[in-house]
């Protein structure tokens, strides 16, 4: 009976690592990548996963093998059990401390280019998460007043462009993201564009990305953030400057007609 158990116990582990070596052959993993910093995000990813595949696997095979060394059947003698093992304890605790401080170490790079220094410039768009949509708002001023406001990087006008989901950026430009949140947690995310980040109420949270592909992509909530998390979705168009200006301008004139 142990040798069953023991071969149940095995394919645990088997059908997991094979349903994930077949994900990518079923189109279930990453997103396209369309980021300029992306493949950094993506490095990472790949990096720690390779990393703790090592230790799964290797856990699994050994667990396995003392299911099948040490069965019942082929051991009748009755087990005589140890209390603690100074010298064990010490090593497992080191070891994986020393692994964690390793990857903390060697993400530093990534996340002080993708997270630390936000670029000196007016931002794209005003993001304010609340239950449960995304109220995107545009700062925009007539062309003839002059076209997007340099300086004061948070001046924004009563021209301002309001949209609901439908965030619009330009293609191969810095783009930053003024992240607010009305009311609880929610989270931002751009899987396309490796971009995850925490909308907090009262803060204030910059976030910037280089689109490098047109064409939509998902906006999604990651953050559970009550009973419509589910349906806090919108849509994130990448587009040429001229599309997008073009895009703008309607969308101000749309908002003009109904005032
Ligand atoms: Cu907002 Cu989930």
């Amino acid at each position: 009976m142990g040798k069953f158990w023991s071969l149940l116990f095995l394919a645990v582990p088997i059908l997991g690592v094979a349903s994930f070596a077949a994900a990518p052959f079923y189109g279930i993993w990453l997103p396209e990548d369309i980021s300029e910093h992306g493949y950094a995000v993506d490095h990472l990813y790949y990096f720690i996963l390779w990393l703790t595949a090592a230790v799964f696997v290797s856990t699994e095979v050994a667990l396995f093998w003392f299911l099948w060394k040490y069965d019942a059947d082929r051991n009748p003698d009755a087990t005589q059990y140890v209390h603690g093992n100074h010298r064990l304890e010490v090593v497992w605790t080191l070891l994986p401390s020393a692994v964690l401080l390793f990857i903390s170490i060697y993400q530093i790079k990534t996340w002080a280019e993708v997270k630390m220094d936000p670029p000196d410039m007016t931002p794209t768009v005003e993001v304010i998460a609340r239950q449960f949509e995304w109220r995107l708002r545009y700062p925009y001023t007539k062309p003839k007043q002059g076209s997007w406001k340099e300086g004061d990087p948070y001046q924004y006008g009563p021209d301002d462009v309001y949209v609901v989901n439908d965030l619009h950026i330009p293609l191969d430009e810095m783009v930053l993201i003024d992240l607010k949140s009305a009311d609880v947690l929610h989270s931002f995310f751009l899987p396309h564009m490796r971009i995850k980040q925490d909308a907090v109420p009262g803060s204030k949270i910059p976030v910037w990305f280089r689109a490098k592909k047109t064409g939509v992509y998902d906006l999604v909530c990651a953050e559970l953030c009550g009973w419509g998390h589910y349906k806090m979705k919108g849509r994130l168009t990448v587009q040429t400057r001229k599309e997008f200006d073009i895009w703008l301008k309607k969308m101000q004139k749309e908002q003009e007609a109904t005032k």
